[in-house]
């Protein structure tokens, strides 16, 4: 995690650095630091949010520099373990994101040889390893100091002595904007965009330095030429736009972000083929990404009968890579580490593989033979909604080009109309509720199962409350001892294969007097019966009772985040882009 971000040429950099760095809260916001230079580099580095900071533009002066926005992985977040790291002479800083799996070991033999640490860090031990390989030249140093380090790493570094900013990266993802005679670096392209659409993506094992007026780019020692991409990004959507929260605002963008992302995966008639022919089909993600597969699962499996698996891309790398089996790494940001080594390893299997995101040029899509993005537009808020919603899109999308679903134009329809309904139902009396709470289940049986997890996580991600998505037929075994008259059960009950049964479980729980909150028709009388609380879903296709579903777990996680006062887009200890494992 933690976004870095660099620059070199003609503007004063602090500003630039401090404006880029806001851009990457997303990716940790419990520290921050910039550092530029002049004849001698200037350090700021703060507990806290780079938002609320105050010296860094004042004290930092100098047109390079470099900046760090943290989510801690060593050491607690505070002053001292913010980011830039220097060396002992202070001649050298670096901001690192990305884990040094080695530096234990390098850390005792650099304090065996004099070295004095400051943090509790990994990253440190750069900036004294490149204060230890310095002759003179810097690139040089740092050039000698990367094969030595194993993990991940995106490093910005800078040199009191040399006017230049160097970048390096393995893992961790870092990108250059070439300007008008000035360089920006950065981890994703957000913070760049304003100032340039030309991008360079750094590969593994790639070291640029950057002069005034130059690049200078190399791989494994050897100079090479890497090609700049336009980046089309629509600045505006990411912004507020009069709405209280980025949440709010994706949540009610829902309708468009369906429509947009379904038709982009039906220009995939390729994939669509490929699925509907293969063994079997395999899914990696991680978190809401997750839960969007096992959407595809339940809809392939029952439309179509085409075996599909769904693998937390943390755990793939323990289980078996069948090779005839097509593997779809899904991933909004293109980033997260665990997706990227999955992803990789079924590569390394010869299986064919997919990728669905929302960012154009991330890692994921490199690593892909083929790629799906969801359009869902910049996503800012930490909690997932539209692009879960893409996802969902992207896969029916996908599922209508494989000639085993309902009908392209109804599906669209539909979900369309549905997540409008569901973006204007009153949901107060269920929010009544889980404001009240300390544990919440959500339940649902066969599509309405990852439905039911997804709405947990909402809720558990930005209000704090512990929330479980269960399958509603499992939560007898176990679960049961936990529901008392405090422990409300959000349930979706809707007419299907499942209905019956979710009647049942809901009367079972309602005789240990849970507090029911059944999401159904309006009119469902059996229900009315049984529930406490009844959230109106229109009536429709599966795809769009999915849809509208979705929204109202949605709206109920930020109604009851917000009654507590919660800090929704930026949840605690949470980051939108996790690129560690
Ligand atoms: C983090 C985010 C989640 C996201 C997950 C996977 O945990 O906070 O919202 O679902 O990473 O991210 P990805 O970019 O791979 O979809």
């Amino acid at each position: 995690m933690c976004g870095i971000v660099g620059y070199i040429g003609w503007r004063d950099a602090a500003p630039v650095i401090v404006e880029g760095l806001k851009n990457l809260e997303y990716r940790g916001y419990d520290s921050y630091g910039v550092a530029t230079g002049t004849d001698h580099l200037m350090v700021v580095k703060r507990k806290g949010r780079i938002s609320e900071q105050t010296e860094c533009v004042a004290k930092c002066l100098g047109t390079r520099g470099i900046g760090h926005t943290r989510w801690a992985t060593h050491g607690p977040p505070n002053d001292i373990n913010a980011h830039p790291h220097s060396d002992c002479t202070g001649r050298f800083t670096i901001v690192h994101n990305g884990i040094i799996e080695n530096y234990a070991e390098l850390k005792r033999g650099l304090e065996s040889r004099g070295h004095h640490f400051a943090s509790d860090t990994d990253s440190e031990v750069i900036a004294h390893m490149i204060e230890e390989a310095w002759e003179g030249d810097f690139p040089a140093a740092v050039r000698a100091v990367l094969p030595i380090l194993e993990g991940s790493y995106a490093i910005l570094a800078l040199c009191a002595d040399s006017d230049e900013v160097i970048a390096a990266r393995k893992r961790s993802p870092l990108v250059i904007g070439i300007g008008d005679n000035e360089f920006f670096a950065s981890s994703d392209a957000t913070p760049i965009v304003a100032y340039t659409r030309d991008i360079l993506v750094l590969e593994d094992g790639d070291l640029a330095v950057m002069r005034r007026g130059s690049i200078a780019m190399e791989h494994g020692g050897v100079p090479i030429i890497r090609k700049t991409t336009y980046v089309d990004y629509d600045i505006e959507a990411a912004k507020k736009g009069g709405f209280a929260h980025f949440m709010l605002k994706e949540i009610f963008e829902q309708p468009d972000v369906f429509q947009q992302s379904f038709r982009l995966a039906q220009k995939h008639p390729e994939i669509s083929s490929l699925l509907s022919h293969a063994h079997g089909v395999s899914i990696i993600a991680c978190g809401t990404s997750y839960n969007a597969a096992m959407l595809f699962r339940y809809f392939a499996e029952k439309e179509c009968g085409i075996p599909v698996r769904v693998d937390m891309a943390s755990e793939y790398r323990y289980l078996s890579t069948p090779s005839d089996e097509v593997v779809i790494a899904v991933s909004q940001s293109g980033e997260t580490a665990d997706t990227l080594s999955a992803l990789r390893k079924a590569s390394s299997c010869n299986c064919p593989t997919i990728a669905i995101t929302n960012v154009q040029g991330s890692s994921i899509t490199r690593a892909a033979e083929q790629v799906i993005y969801m359009g869902a537009g910049p996503e800012m808020s930490v909690a997932a909604t539209k692009s879960y919603m893409a996802q969902f899109a992207a896969f029916a999308g996908l599922l209508s080009g494989m000639n085993c679903n309902n009908g392209t134009s109804s599906v669209e329809r539909s979900a369309r109309q549905a997540i409008e309904e569901a973006l204007l139902t009153d949901v107060s009396e269920a929010v009544a509720l889980c404001v009240k709470a300390s544990t919440l289940f959500y339940v649902g049986r066969g599509i309405f199962y990852p439905v039911a997890m997804e709405g947990a996580l909402k809720m558990k991600e930005i209000s704090y409350i512990h929330a479980e998505g269960y399958a509603a037929g499992e939560i007898k075994h176990g679960p049961f001892a936990l529901l008392t008259e405090d422990t409300p059960v959000i349930a979706v009950c809707l007419p299907g294969d499942s209905y019956q049964s979710m009647l049942s479980n809901l009367r079972e729980m309602k005789a240990r007097f849970t507090p029911l909150i059944g999401i159904g028709y309006e009119d469902d009388v059996d229900l009315q019966d049984v529930a406490d609380v009844l959230i109106p879903v229109p009536k429709g296709d599966t795809y769009a009772q999915v849809a509208a579903v979705t929204v109202l777990m949605q709206r109920i996680a930020y109604y009851t985040a917000l009654a507590l006062g919660r800090d929704i887009d930026k949840p605690r200890n949470l980051a939108k882009s996790v690129t560690v494992e």
